[in-house]
């Protein structure tokens, strides 16, 4: 069986917690397709969000992380496309109930307001969490 691929990406405000998060997918067997950024250097999130809902889009990779300083411009980016589902969290039960109930297929993390020990506890919950179905597929249904 093939390895399930995510996504990753950030801007400079999240490029840390990025690179620790990429560590930990390929330490829990995940093939991790890092679309960047790369350094410190200032960029533009929108342009980093656009890469990797792409790539989930187009089936590239299952699932995606994305990290910014807040997290909000990176959740704001993201969830204008259709079929994606960012969930901005900042806890283990957020990010579990945000693949609970809401299949989200995006996790989003802020580097500079959530600490990196919360955050691999929402990436180990995220991705260790099935969706519910039941009500809740109804109710995704209508987010388009
Ligand atoms: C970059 O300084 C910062 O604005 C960005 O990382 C993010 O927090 C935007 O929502």
């Amino acid at each position: 069986m093939s390895r399930k691929t995510i996504a990753v990406g950030a801007d400079h405000g999240g490029y840390e917690m990025k690179q620790e998060l990429a560590r930990q997918l390929r330490d829990m067997g995940y093939s991790v397709l890092d679309l960047g950024t790369d350094g410190a250097d200032s960029v533009d999130y929108p342009d980093f969000a656009e890469l990797v809902v792409k790539s989930v889009i187009d089936g590239e990779a299952e699932q995606g992380v994305l990290v910014c300083g807040s997290g909000i411009g990176m959740s704001i980016a993201a969830n204008r496309h259709k079929g994606i589902r960012a969930a901005l969290c900042s806890s283990e039960i957020s990010a579990e109930l945000a693949r609970q109930h809401n299949d989200a297929n995006i996790l989003v993390l802020g580097e500079r307001l959530t600490d990196i020990s919360i955050a691999k506890q929402c990436v180990e919950k995220f991705f260790s969490t099935e969706f519910e179905g039941g009500r809740h597929t109804r109710r995704v249904k209508k987010l388009g």
